[in-house]
């Protein structure tokens, strides 16, 4: 990658504080495209907090942040989503008794073509081909193999992951932040 490449994740003296902890000191954090970063810190030492300030969940009190190069202000999950920043949560919030591509699909303003055109229109009735099978385009393209027609319950906690992974990539998601995903 040249050197001109911007950092698909430039943060900058991110400061970051709750009544009586300073959680984010003055934090430096620059990530490449398709490189994965671990962030390694004892209980408590602040890795949660910096990548709720990604995920728009907490503003901080001081610093900056890029994306792709340019200057970006994350004030809420949803900005952070447009940015393409999608965090799959440690305790995931799927719907059990919905199957995965209901799942996959949930909430989303236009099932079909997200992450093609999301916003232009919306549909007055599902057809669940069609969007299994962009569901399916995401997943060969990723490699990320799950039964579509299957329950939430009945998968295990790694396919659930892979769902929510897979459900934040069919969101257009390119930058993705796990907080301590379970193994599987
Ligand atoms: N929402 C919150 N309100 C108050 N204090 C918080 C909140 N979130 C985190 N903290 C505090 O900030 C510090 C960093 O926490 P956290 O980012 O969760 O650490 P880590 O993820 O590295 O274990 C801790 O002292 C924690 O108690
Ligand atoms: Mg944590």
């Amino acid at each position: 990658m040249s050197d001109s490449t911007p950092f698909a994740v430039e943060m900058r003296e991110i400061t970051k504080r709750f009544p009586g902890v300073l959680a984010n000191d003055c934090i430096d954090l620059t990530i490449q495209k398709g490189e994965i970063h671990a962030l390694l810190g004892e209980n408590g030492a602040g890795k949660s907090t910096l990548m709720n300030v990604l995920a728009g969940l907490y503003l901080p009190e001081q610093g900056s942040v890029y994306i792709h190069g340019l200057p970006v202000h994350i004030d809420s999950p949803r900005t952070a989503f447009d940015l393409g920043i999608a965090m799959v949560h440690q305790h995931f919030k799927l719907v059990m008794n919905q199957t995965v591509a209901e799942n996959i699909i949930l909430g989303l303003d236009d099932p079909y073509f997200a992450p093609l055109k999301r916003g232009r229109f919306r549909p007055l009735r599902l057809d669940m081909q069609r969007v299994q099978r962009r569901i399916v385009e995401v997943s060969e393209q990723y490699d990320l193999f799950v039964d579509l027609d299957a329950f939430i319950w009945q998968l295990s906690v790694g396919e659930q992951q892979r769902v929510e992974i897979l459900k934040a990539l069919y969101r257009g998601a390119n930058i993705l932040i796990f907080d301590e995903p379970p193994r599987s």
